[in-house]
């Protein structure tokens, strides 16, 4: 996620600010800026690439003048990473300059109007319409222009600006996306997160949506939503800096877990406008689209799982075969592709390699290729014929987690969108799909606001050498994903097996004592599981199931039950995850193991 930095005060900024988004560095970035405020102009610095190339440019700040400057690391959303897209972005004029932290939902009609009115735009970014509206909106005193300005914005933002007419001063705003504003002595500050100013200064306010602050060097006033001035209340950090950076967490993985109903949020609300799918980036021919007979779905590892269940979405709504492939044996396979087929590519970072190599020999032989990516700008969102990105940000433990269920919630708008426009839902039924996800972020947020059992039972099998996995249908996949998850990280033996499979082979493994998780989300095929359970507790083996709130048949045949409340079947996946995300965190958290950084294991898999 993009990280912000402003800085007015006696002393040099460009410096300051560059310090400060070295310490926002791990929130992940493809190009970085600043703005400073020197001779009544705006003096902007900008590049794609590492921060160091702009220190380096800058001479590590020396070289750009002036005692006011915004700063900003981007992770690409709107336009691949370059020098244009990079932030801060001016006005046409040049007399204001924005970085921004966020999704403008409603960019597209406001460039629009910008244009027609004479404004210009220099990059793709949705971020450039702000300091345009700036200037629209100019009021001839900063706080009150940036008030106006966002009168004009949909969607989540996190704004610093600055002004050539106000030469010492920051504005600030954010909606849903974090900021920051830090009282030094005799200097102020804004930030993404405080990591990065606490050795500047341990006073903040912690801003609240709609809420904007205007920095001088010596002051700082903040307007409520109303534009009435009032008195904010300061918090003192008495944090230790590392945990701060991982936003209070022990680790990165538990942080990115708990921003997973954010990220759905993200990835789902601005793909559904006026009770229509619309995809960005997705313009397919309608007619090519109605002739569409099958979709292959082709990754790697959890990305791989996320597939299986984007084939029950799009087999069970569009009626067409689905094939599933780990990306490593479909380029080898030789499959067979016909143009009225498309191939659907999914990678959080892009850049996998076998993923890669099989998109290049889809491309090859002709056929239309989908990318589900989250990583703007990386190979396979850039080479795929159509991208669909998952907002989720940026992904720093090894294993996924929000890369994985915005995955599933992309594919369940992919699937919606390719319905509705092949005339397969009804408008009553795409209705009731739009209400479910809409749904699904607080839904998600509910599963993980406690997880008080899973750390218990986490508690009671940290120690297992072997831990089966078993389920039928979705849960199958389901199981996969928790296995996977399960072993990465906690070094644990684990796998997961179709339930109905196991007396054909497996269950000569099951031992008195043995933990077997059995999943029982989707109420089709859970009768069959629950005969599943029967046979493996005949063997001996403890079983923890995974079942639906309400379902009080399982108490009697498991001995441990973790429950999620009911969305609908399609979307299940992705709330049923979350627990076996969480209980695979906690036994390797106590097994002492490095649940960012498993031994062996890189996050982004660049080599065959
Ligand atoms: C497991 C995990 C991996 C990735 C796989 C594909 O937690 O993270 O299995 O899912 O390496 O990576 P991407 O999605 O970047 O192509």
């Amino acid at each position: 996620m993009c990280g912000i930095i402003g800085y007015t005060g006696p002393r040099q900024a460009a410096p300051i600010l560059l310090d400060a988004l070295k310490k926002l560095e791990y929130r992940g970035y493809d190009s970085a800026g600043m703005a400073v405020i020197s001779l009544d102009a705006i003096q902007v610095r900008k590049m794609r690439g590492r921060l160091q190339l702009l220190a380096n440019m800058t001479r590590d700040g020396r070289d750009l003048p002036g005692t006011v400057g915004i700063g900003h690391t981007r992770w690409a959303t709107h336009g691949e990473p370059s020098y244009y897209n990079s932030h801060p972005h001016l006005s046409s004029s040049g007399r204001f300059a924005v970085v921004h932290n966020g999704i403008i939902e409603n960019y597209r009609p406001l460039k629009d109007m910008l244009i027609a009115k004479g404004y210009t735009f220099l990059s793709a970014t949705d971020t450039e319409v702000i300091s345009n509206l700036m200037e629209y909106c100019d009021q001839g005193d900063l706080a009150r222009t940036l008030m106006a300005a966002v009168k004009h914005l949909q969607g989540s933002y996190a704004l610093g600006v600055l002004s050539a007419d106000e030469p010492d001063r920051i504005a600030a705003v954010r909606r849903d996306s974090p900021l920051i504003v830090g009282r030094g002595e005799g200097e102020n500050f804004i930030v993404s997160d405080i990591p990065a100013i606490l050795s500047l200064t341990r006073d903040v306010y912690l801003m609240k949506d709609g809420e904007v602050a205007l920095l001088d060097p010596e002051k700082i006033t903040f307007f409520d939503p109303y534009g009435e001035q009032f008195d904010k209340e300061s918090f003192h950090v008495d944090w230790d800096v590392s945990a701060a950076e991982k936003g209070g967490y022990e680790h990165f993985m538990m942080k990115e877990m708990m921003e997973q109903p954010t990220a759905l949020r993200e990835t789902i609300r601005p793909r559904i406008k006026d009770g229509r799918f619309v995809l960005d980036g997705l313009q397919l021919d309608p007619d090519w689209v109605k002739s569409l007979s099958m979709v292959h779905i082709v990754a790697c590892g959890s990305a791989y799982h996320a597939g299986r269940l984007g084939k029950n979405l799009l087999e069970g709504r569009l009626g067409i075969p689905v094939d599933v492939d780990i990306a490593s044996e479909f380029r080898y396979r030789q499959p067979i592709l016909k143009p009225e087929h498309l191939v659907v590519i999914i990678s959080q970072s892009g850049e996998t390699a076998d993923s890669i190599a099989a998109l290049r020999e889809a491309k090859g032989k002709g056929v239309k290729t989908l990318a589900i990516v989250n990583v703007v700008g990386s190979t396979i969102a850039r080479e795929a014929d159509y991208t669909l990105y998952t907002w989720a940000g940026p992904e720093i433990a090894v294993a996924t987690t929000k890369g994985y269920t915005t995955q599933v919630a992309a594919l369940a708008l992919l699937t919606c969108c390719l319905a509705q426009e092949r005339g397969q839902m009804s408008g009553e039924e795409l209705q009731q799909m739009e209400a479910l996800l809409m749904k699904l972020p607080d839904a998600a947020e509910e599963v993980l606001s406690d997880h008080k059992e899973v750390q218990r039972l986490a508690s009671l099998f940290f120690n297992h050498k072997d831990i089966f996995f078993i389920g039928r249908g979705i849960d199958y996949s389901l199981s996969l994903e928790g296995s996977l998850k399960l072993k990465e990280i906690s070094y644990i033996h684990s796998e997961a097996q179709p339930a109905g499979e196991l007396k054909h082979g497996t269950i000569s493994l099951i031992q008195p004592g043995t933990l077997v998780i059995a999943l029982a989300t989707g109420k089709r095929l859970r009768d069959k599981t629950i005969s599943n359970i029967q046979e493996v507790r005949a063997r001996g083996a403890v079983v923890l199931a995974l079942c639906l709130e309400h379902d009080e048949e399982i108490e009697s045949v498991a001995d441990h039950v973790l429950r999620v409340p009911f969305l609908c079947e399609e979307l299940e996946p992705i709330l049923a995850i979350l627990p076996l995300q969480l209980f695979a965190y906690y036994v390797a958290a106590l097994n002492g193991n490095d649940v960012d950084k498993p031994r062996n294991l890189a996050k982004s898999v660049t080599v065959e």
